[in-house]
């Protein structure tokens, strides 16, 4: 039995899979964010531990424990998690949707020079990354800078807390602006640049690559074998490309979670030269283009949750029927935006409405703005030169037949649904497979469990409504553009 754990923002999601490939639980905990002050965005790291504690106790109480092989992870990436001298965590981690850095990114991306900086880690420095981050702290919190031993990223706590080793996995660390992506080690350069040592970061594996086993207490209190291993894992998107099979060249996936993601394979190491996409390491051993929307199913959340205040999503969104008609817009930047805007400060907007505007209205401009976003980076993907007519979807948003219906129309593709819904967490627990030795790799592994099962195909009428309205979108942001500074 292998355990995939998917450490969300919002939750932790725990799925169990047998030898088989077939799941056979899921659980999930919730815990809180928080947001200190606008902009900022942090959450304990006791928090997903106690969830992950406790969810997986549930998740393996029906089940033979002593037949459970291996763990691995799927993270939510960039956050900033610090270690003292005795492991015990700093301060808060500070989150990937987090955006007080922008002056310790106009100091790496001006003054260093976006293209020293790309040289180094083959990105530029965007304010949810964690070298910013750790530059930021070192201004604002010296003390808490001064106690760090060790840096962590937040999947690679849990595993930490599991394992006793302080390790990371190569997707991950692509986010962090510290790694050479492309010789997959941590850059020196850098390094100094941030004043830090080689020493204060974790040993670097690839995602399917066994850190260690479970300690004793851990074993004990979770009643598994003492030899359950602990597999490296991944950042969430590229695990969740590979709970999807978005392993081989040249394939898409597009994620609808917190954050809305754009997944483009490369087998081949590259950049683009704008830096316009993330360049990151694929957690098949390969390599991947992203673009990373900020708000993406965190929209539809606050706008259900907070504004009309229900749970009831799908009896809301039953009540829309006419797409590609709606004359009101959205702009889905609540916690700012990074693809294509770059803009910590941008924040969400209505646009257009009128006297017989319904709240329907306004529920479908929310799902149709964050697909206008996807598309600013599906774009971007398309001026590449890459030629993607299908896409696989993950991520909570893509529960929602309207929202994938939506996203097909938009980006004008097809898109796929797999086999299981919770993609970052199936992903994770065929890393652990992977990584136990049941398949010799990751793509065979895919090849072997995930199929389609679902594909919402693209209507040509709707296709060219949703053009029109595409064009009108994006003439939003420049104009509110200034609203924000
Ligand atoms: C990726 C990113 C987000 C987080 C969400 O660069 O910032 O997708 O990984 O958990």
């Amino acid at each position: 039995l292998y355990i995939g754990v998917d450490l969300g923002t919002s939750a932790v999601k725990l799925l169990l899979m047998d030898e088989n490939g077939d799941i056979k639980n899921i659980v999930s905990r919730e815990y809180p964010l928080h947001f200190p002050k606008p902009g900022w965005s942090e959450q304990n790291p006791e928090d997903w531990y106690n969830g992950f504690m406790d969810g997986t106790k549930e998740l393996i109480k029906d089940c033979d424990k002593s037949q459970i092989d291996g763990i691995s992870f799927s993270g939510q990436m960039h956050g900033l998690v610090i270690l003292d001298e005795k492991d015990q965590v700093i301060r808060p981690a500070i989150l990937w949707n987090d955006g007080r850095t922008q002056a310790e990114c106009d100091y790496l991306n001006k003054e260093i020079g976006r293209e020293k900086i790309s040289s180094y880690t083959a990105n530029m420095a965007f304010p949810g990354f964690t070298a910013p981050k750790l530059l930021w702290l070192k201004k604002h919190e010296p003390e808490n800078f001064a106690k760090i031993k060790k840096i962590m990223l937040p999947k690679d706590y849990i595993a930490y807390c599991l394992s006793k080793v302080h390790c990371t996995d190569v997707s991950d660390a692509s986010g962090m602006l510290l790694f050479d992506v492309e010789n997959k080690c941590w850059s020196k350069e850098m390094l100094e640049l941030c004043d830090l040592k080689e020493e204060q970061l974790a040993k670097i594996y690839e995602s399917y690559e066994v850190v260690g086993t479970v300690t004793e207490e851990i074993a004990k209190e979770l009643e598994i074998p003492t030899t359950t291993k602990v597999i490296a894992g991944g950042g969430d998107n590229a695990v969740a490309a590979v709970g999807t099979g978005t392993v081989g060249n040249g394939m898409c996936s597009i994620s609808l979670g917190t954050s809305g993601t754009v997944f483009i394979v490369n087998d081949n190491f590259a950049v683009d030269d704008q830096n316009a996409l993330h360049s990151f390491a694929h957690a098949d051993g390969k390599y991947h283009f992203m673009g990373v929307m900020l708000s993406a199913a965190s929209c539809n959340k606050w706008w259900m949750d907070e504004i009309i205040k229900t749970k009831e999503y799908g009896n809301e969104q039953a009540g829309i029927t006419e797409l590609g008609q709606n004359n009101v817009y959205f702009l889905p930047y609540l916690m700012g935006e990074r693809t294509p805007h770059n803009n910590p400060n941008a924040r969400g907007a209505f646009v257009g409405m009128n006297m017989g505007t319904t709240r329907e209205d306004m529920t479908q401009a929310v799902l149709e703005g964050v697909a206008f976003a996807i598309r600013d980076s599906f774009e971007i993907t398309k001026s590449l030169g890459v030629n993607v007519e299908r896409i696989r979807i993950a991520g909570g948003g893509a529960k929602s037949p309207l929202w994938c219906k939506i996203m097909a129309n938009v980006l004008n593709v097809k898109v796929d649904k797999t086999n299981s819904e919770e993609g970052p967490a199936f992903g994770a627990a065929i890393l652990a497979a992977v990584g136990c030795g049941k398949y010799s790799n990751v793509e065979e592994a895919t090849k072997k469990l995930i199929s389609i099962v679902e594909t919402t195909e693209q209507d040509a009428e709707l296709v060219e409504k949703y053009n029109v309205k595409y064009n009108v979108f994006k003439e939003i942001y420049p104009a509110l553009k200034d609203v924000y500074e």
